[in-house]
């Protein structure tokens, strides 16, 4: 268990910065979190430390996420997995807000805190007022033996290994990972048939090398942050799995670039934000090859028509956008893991370009251990 942290993990590898280097290790994180865990007999997962058997995890009727930053956006996303896969109501919250509304804690319901550090002060809080009541709660959390993986009922760690950068890469997209491999196992005891199982197995093994394509798009991703580096503003558009995915993204730039950005559903623009589109407010938007694509396209149209400049995160190329990054399709229920990656480059390179601090953002700390 002290084997990933040896000193040689502070190193920056070759790499100019800790966030690079992070960034470019994430086909061999992934493959770490997998690794050991899928049983194709079964067409499942074994995740040993979650101290829930098969009759417990079939009288969950609701699962609670709760994090912070970066991890609590890796929740939003878990909790459409375990939605999709489980078909459990599932939601993530802010830990901080939860904390302080004096929730309803419901037995029936499965608590899951998320955490890189494993030390932020109020997610540790939240789950130290949810044991308290009686709930029961798991850790999905990248610090071996932390508060939180010890304070927590049982869990899973996401094996991101050692993350120096301010903000969040490697272990955001582990985070995610290691929600697809609870909701798999959580849908597998209940109604996900052996056929989605092992289409969802596929789709996951597929990841470390989709992750290896997407790095080699860097050439393209630097050359369109350099025409966005200039801007006031962006906006972040996605719809269900790609809201989360939009929300994200759009945090990473502003942490580390300081540039402003929002992040909508791509159906709530016509409630507002339309109004702020115009040259320029450029628009990044999240347009997979699912159901909802008819949807996604119909809003880039009506931001073309405003003269908005649009950058897609595609699985094609999109008439309508002026770049698209083009990435490889998994299963639709995984493609939010894959979206995410050439955004995190994208932040990266417009930080580099208005020639920031890409490791130490201002007023910003890695771990957030006070109130
Ligand atoms: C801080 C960091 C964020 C991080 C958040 C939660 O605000 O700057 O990058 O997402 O804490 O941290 P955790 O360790 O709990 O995931």
């Amino acid at each position: 268990e002290t084997v990933e942290w040896e000193a040689a993990s502070y190193d920056m590898g070759g790499h100019d910065t800790f966030m690079h280097k992070e960034i470019s290790e994430q086909p061999d994180a992934v493959d770490r979190v997998l690794r050991g865990r899928i049983d194709d007999r079964f067409s499942t997962v074994h995740l040993g430390g979650l101290n829930l058997d098969p009759r417990e995890a079939r009288t969950i009727r609701r699962i609670k996420i709760l994090g912070c930053g970066t991890s609590y956006h890796a929740g939003l996303i878990g909790a459409g997995l375990i939605e999709s896969m489980a078909r459990i109501p599932a939601d993530a919250e802010p830990a901080s807000e939860f904390r302080y509304r004096n929730p309803v804690v419901d037995p029936d319901t499965l608590y899951i805190a998320v955490s890189q550090s494993g030390e932020t002060y109020d997610v540790l809080a939240a789950v130290q007022e949810l044991k308290r009541k009686g709930a029961r709660v798991l850790g999905v959390v990248n610090v071996v033996g932390s508060a939180i993986a010890r304070e927590a009922d049982g869990g899973m760690y996401v094996h991101a290994g050692p993350e120096v950068c301010v903000v969040s890469t490697k272990c955001f997209t582990n985070t995610v990972t290691a929600f697809a491999l609870l909701a798999l196992h959580l849908g597998r005891v209940r109604d996900l048939s052996v056929t989605d199982g092992k289409r969802i197995i596929e789709g996951l093994r597929k990841l470390p090398a989709q992750i290896e394509e997407i790095l080699k798009t860097e050439e393209q991703i630097k050359e369109i942050a350099a025409e966005y580096a200039g801007a006031q503003s962006m906006m972040f558009i996605g719809r269900v799995r790609g809201y989360p995915v939009a929300l994200e993204a759009s945090l990473k730039l502003k942490e580390i670039s300081y540039i402003h950005a929002e992040a909508y559903p791509a159906s709530e623009l016509k409630h507002g934000p339309l109004a702020l589109i115009e040259p320029a407010l450029p628009t990044v938007a999240i347009v997979p090859d699912d159901d909802l694509l008819e949807k996604n396209r119909a809003a880039l149209e009506e931001i073309k028509a405003r003269s908005g400049r649009i950058l897609a995160v595609a699985h094609q190329e999109q008439a309508k956008a002026d770049h698209t990054i083009v990435v490889p399709k998994n299963e639709d229920e995984l493609d939010p893991i894959l979206m995410g990656i050439p955004l995190q480059l994208l932040a990266y390179h417009t930080a580099l370009a208005m020639g920031r601090d890409i490791d130490k953002p201002r007023n910003l700390a890695k771990s957030v251990t006070v109130e």
